[in-house]
């Protein structure tokens, strides 16, 4: 079990931060802060326990130094956030960073620039992690986004100063256990998104331990050609009709109920305006494409929510960047919604479009755990473990001054 903030004696000490910063921009200015303010509670409290505060963050998908992902326009944002000012080093190790982090005094935040502009960091290198390391005393990683990437200043990091779980990473972390590993009964999961190839490991793991899956998107058209019906001109990944059949039977064997639409909203084109229709999933007409699931399939899965207790969703239902096409996402999230609110469900739900839909809907504040999370949610589902999250629940081998 991983140690958190209430266990770190914070005052006077340099405690590396590891957030995860990587917020979308566009012509240089931050354009969602989310994961900015999500991450300010552990920066806040630590910086007014009195640590010297040393944030490490990436940003984007730099090859080497590229001045486009400089870190630098997260300074405004993150200084909103916490309330106070936030210094900077034009690098993460070096002479500048070193003589950054010396100038602290207790209770200051400094930021330090992309991570990821050396090599080194994605190869998990025990060397650079070594360099990051020695800037501080302690480790804090609230990176739970992060978490799936074996990196310097993800995993190396944590085996070599006493390391902690930030506020953030352990809400993570506490919602989705009470979502997946205890869960109140019945389960439900609703998957959604593209494409099946994406998602098997995650449909396997999810048969294993749910009680309903309920497949949304155009993966569920998949789904549907497997059980031999006509999909039109839907996106459908006719190859992998075989391991959908399979999934299927292994969530008969595991008792978990499979909830495929029952009807579907359809279109010539996937355009704004299109004229569409709602058919019965056994009458797709050759020249349409199934876009969304229809209403009475919204109201089947609403009605099985109705018996649930705990909701995991990763997915939409249907191609919602477009009305009327985000019907069906819409009215299950807004009756999920609700049903957390009169306390009868717990929902957790992630995922960059997941999240997306969910704002679209107006509920991704009604829920009971929305997680900040792409890929490690993804990763998470699928019940692989995160090294991240891992490399927290070992013992530090010692950094050579004093502390294990
Ligand atoms: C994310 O945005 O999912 C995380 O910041 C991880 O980013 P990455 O996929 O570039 O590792």
């Amino acid at each position: 079990m991983f140690q958190t903030l209430d266990d770190l004696d914070a005052r006077g000490k340099r405690v590396v931060v590891r957030a995860d910063l990587n917020v979308p921009a566009k012509d240089g200015k931050v354009t969602d802060t989310t994961r900015i303010d999500r991450s300010a509670a552990t920066i806040r409290e630590l910086a007014e326990k009195g640590a010297r505060v040393i944030i490490l963050t990436h940003f984007g998908r730099p090859k080497g130094r590229e001045e486009k992902y400089s870190q630098k326009l997260l300074l405004e944002p993150l200084s909103k956030a916490i309330g106070r000012p936030v210094a900077w080093a034009d690098d993460v190790t070096g002479p500048d960073a070193v003589a950054a982090v010396n100038k602290l005094k207790d209770g200051d935040v400094l930021l330090l620039e992309n991570v990821r502009f050396h090599p080194e960091e994605e190869k998990n290198d025990p060397a650079f992690a070594r360099q990051l390391a020695d800037l501080g005393q302690a480790y804090v990683n609230d990176a739970f986004s992060t978490a799936h990437r074996a990196h310097a200043s993800t995993e190396a990091i944590a085996r070599l100063i006493p390391a902690y779980a930030g506020r953030l990473m352990q809400a993570e972390l506490e919602a989705l256990g009470k979502a997946l590993e205890h869960p109140e009964k019945p389960v439900a999961a609703i998957v959604g998104g593209a494409k099946v190839s994406t998602k098997l490991d995650l449909l396997g793991n999810l048969v294993a331990r749910v009680d309903y899956l309920i497949i949304g998107g155009g993966m569920a058209n998949t789904f549907l050609y497997a059980q031999g019906k006509s999909v039109g001109k839907s996106l459908c990944e006719k190859d992998l009709a075989d391991t959908a059949r399979s999934i299927l039977e292994k969530a008969k064997a595991a008792n978990c109920h499979i909830v495929l639409p029952v009807d579907v909203v359809v279109a010539g084109e996937f355009a704004e305006h299109a004229p569409s229709k709602v058919v019965s999933v056994d009458s797709v007409p050759d020249d349409q494409m199934i876009l969304d699931a229809g209403p009475a399939s919204a109201e089947a899965i609403i009605d099985r929510l109705g018996g649930c207790k705990t909701l995991v969703w990763n997915g939409p239902l249907g191609a919602f960047e477009i009305a009327p096409f985000d019907a069906a996402t819409n009215a299950v999230a807004r009756a999920a919604a609700q049903r957390t609110k009169e306390g009868k469900l717990l929902t957790v739900a992630g995922g960059g479009d997941t999240v997306s839909a969910l704002a679209k809907a107006g509920v991704e504040d009604k829920f009971s755990y929305v997680s900040t999370a792409g890929g490690a949610f993804l990763e998470w589902l699928e019940g692989k473990e995160l090294p991240g999250v891992a490399a927290l629940n070992q013992p530090a081998s010692g950094c050579g001054c004093g502390h294990k």
